[in-house]
């Protein structure tokens, strides 16, 4: 008997992996502030657990592999309402944005073919990629730019005759940048130049900061047949358990091919999918207020750590993350040390060390990532531990 070599290259998610010291502390009885993970605590909204309540039903069936037509139109409208044309028939809904990142993935790239994308980038596209054999492709943004794009001879350079798309996350998980519409144009420009596939994932776009808009990539009418949007309900309306995600693309082909993917496991949870229905009919409306809360947790984060000594961080534009640079040897080993030996009046704090975000070796070695998921006391109390710690943490360097 022998484990498979894709079973044994596949990374542990940076983000759950030291769950088990987090387990252990609470067992103990100390209170673990969890900055490690994007669960927000807002309240899925009450019209969706209404939805719950009133699904009645005699049998749990299966559903069409595509994802029910009622929800697929809902996702129609919700888009529409940004003025992007997407067709129920151009959508394929998935259990979560998980399993449209996997699909996507496989339907633009073979074994070791190569996607490039900025880093650090959402820890499990590192997964996925790892699980099919496909090669991701870094392009390295900074914590000292805003983790902005570099210029586009950054991706001419990553280009090379196996590269099958370029992947782009706005609002970015996990460094909380937004791409403006000239950066997202010279990435449109880059791929119909070259014949790929733009993939882009948009799980945040309600969540930006300070008047900024996300700019859709199916805004580009240039480059429609190329684009493929990542989209889920988790984050958008506090909704992370239900497990359901989207695929949409203008390019028949691309929903023809994901329909297959979808088939072979059958098709998406049904009750989760009335309640996503639910959701996508609420009023643009509602994303005010959420979107409010989250700026104000983004300005808790920004004013406890800015000008910090040794911490770098940007103000984040949107999503709920941030990436901090801080002055210690290892942040892997810094963020165990949080849960197994820091305790302030019974309590700690827990973040992911950011070296999971990175395809290239050893970069984000001294960051983390932060999820600002928590309400802002919490998250006072949080940033305080976490520079308090910073304070007598022994691998400290500076
Ligand atoms: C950027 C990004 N894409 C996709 C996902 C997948 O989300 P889900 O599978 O819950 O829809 C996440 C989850 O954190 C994410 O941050």
């Amino acid at each position: 008997m022998r484990i498979s070599n894709r079973a044994k290259r596949l990374q542990w998610s940076p983000i759950r992996k030291l769950i088990p010291y987090a387990d252990k502390a609470k067992s103990e009885g100390v209170r673990v502030y969890h900055l490690n993970i994007g669960q927000p605590d807002i309240k899925t909204p009450p019209e969706v657990l209404l939805a719950l309540k009133e699904f009645k039903t005699n049998v749990i069936s299966y559903g069409p592999s595509q994802g029910i037509p009622e929800l697929r139109e809902a996702i129609s409208n919700y888009l529409g309402k940004y003025g992007l044309d997407v067709e129920p028939d151009e959508v394929v809904i998935t259990n979560g944005g998980s399993e449209a990142l996997l699909f996507t993935f496989s339907i633009v790239a073979d074994d070791e073919d190569e996607i490039i994308v900025p880093e650090p980038f959402y820890t499990n596209y590192n997964g996925i990629a790892q699980i099919l054999g496909v090669n991701l492709v870094p392009i390295t943004t900074k914590a000292e730019e805003g983790f902005h794009l570099p210029p586009i001879e950054e991706f001419e350079r990553a280009f090379s005759k196996k590269t099958r798309a370029v992947l782009l996350c706005s609002p970015n998980n996990p460094t909380g940048t937004i791409l403006s519409e000239e950066e997202m144009k010279k990435v449109i420009d880059f791929i119909v130049k070259k014949g790929i596939f733009l993939i882009t994932d948009e799980v945040y776009r309600e969540f930006t900061f300070d008047g900024r808009k996300h700019v859709s990539a199916l805004k580009f009418k240039e480059a429609l047949d190329q684009i493929i949007v990542v989209d889920s309900v988790s984050k958008r309306f506090s909704m992370c358990g239900a497990r359901i995600g989207s695929i949409y693309a203008k390019n028949r082909e691309i929903i023809t091919e994901g329909i297959k993917f979808a088939q072979a496991r059958l098709c998406p949870p049904t009750v989760e999918q009335h309640l996503a229905i639910a959701a996508y009919g609420l009023p643009m409306e509602y994303f005010d207020g959420v979107k409010r809360e989250y700026q104000r947790r983004r300005d808790v984060v920004w004013n406890a750590l800015k000008g910090k000594e040794g911490i770098v961080l940007q103000k984040p534009e949107g999503a709920f993350y941030t990436v901090v640079k801080l002055p210690v040897n290892d942040s892997e080993e810094f963020s165990k040390w949080l849960l197994t030996d820091y305790r302030s009046k019974g309590e700690t704090v827990m973040v992911a060390p950011a070296g999971g975000f990175y395809a290239t070796p050893g970069r984000g070695k001294n960051e983390v990532r932060i999820a600002y998921v928590l309400e802002a006391e919490k998250l006072k109390r949080a940033m305080n531990m976490l520079l308090e710690a910073l304070e007598i943490y022994p691998g400290r360097t500076s």
